[in-house]
């Protein structure tokens, strides 16, 4: 099975999770990468079954907007009964690295509003440690040497997000990515606090404090639901 299909397996899953789990008219938490776009996809026959979504970057906005959801403002919402989002990686305890697509400070609000955030995957995302993909951090650009410093004194080795014709990424909120390479994550909750405090640190993209509340994971043999 490709990873494509995997990741349109446990798109359905997500799906057929949220219309189990929730009643009609609510909203719905989206996030954001080419895994929750098969989440979007699939649920897009269900669409007048919610109030609309909330949704975690323009990207998804789009997709969804092209679906014909109604896409609200989060300050119009005070939770959502779910939040479905990728991961870059998740620990055994839900912990995450987020932000490969550049959406984390968005995620991360949206998950703080959900009363369960439900992580969908493919298996290789699960690793027993988190810190083997590089370590997004969303940095307001005038700090960007301040923070290359502090990371490199962890040990870390931090590189300024470009895009492929080689000007710096824009995140949505108009700021720049660090990835750090290097850095393995023993106390995520510990070390999300600790970066978090760092003056011109937007949002970094380990997941503790809103990690998954549940897992639906993509193998060969079928979905693994994992409750954290
Ligand atoms: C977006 O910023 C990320 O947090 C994504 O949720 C994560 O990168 C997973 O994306 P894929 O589903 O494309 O692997």
């Amino acid at each position: 099975m490709t990873q494509d299909e995997l990741k349109r397996q446990v798109g359905q899953a997500a799906v057929e999770y949220v219309l189990a789990h929730t009643g009609a008219g609510v909203v719905l938490g989206v996030g954001t990468g080419s895994t929750v776009n098969c989440f979007i996809d699939a649920m897009a026959p269900h669409r007048d079954r919610f109030q609309g979504a909330v949704s975690s970057s323009l990207a998804s906005t789009q997709r969804l907007e092209h679906h014909g959801f109604t896409v609200i403002d989060p300050n119009a919402v005070t939770s959502v009964p779910v939040y479905v989002d990728g991961a870059d990686e998740i620990d055994p305890r839900g912990n995450m690295v987020k932000g490969g697509g550049g959406a984390l400070t968005r995620e991360k609000i949206l998950a703080s509003l959900a009363d369960v955030f439900v992580c969908i995957a493919d298996a290789s995302k699960r690793v027993p440690v988190l810190g083997g993909f590089p370590l997004p951090i969303e940095v307001v650009p005038m700090a960007r040497a301040l923070i290359e410093r502090r990371v490199r004194a962890l040990g870390g080795m931090p590189t300024l997000r470009a895009n492929p014709d080689g000007t710096a990424f824009v995140t949505d909120n108009g700021h720049q990515i660090l990835d750090v390479r290097g850095l393995t994550v023993g106390d995520p909750l510990a070390f999300e606090q600790q970066v978090n405090a760092w003056p011109g640190v937007l949002t970094m993209g380990v997941f503790a404090l809103q990690r998954a509340d549940m897992g639906l994971f993509a193998t060969a043999t079928g979905i693994e639901t994992v409750r954290f």
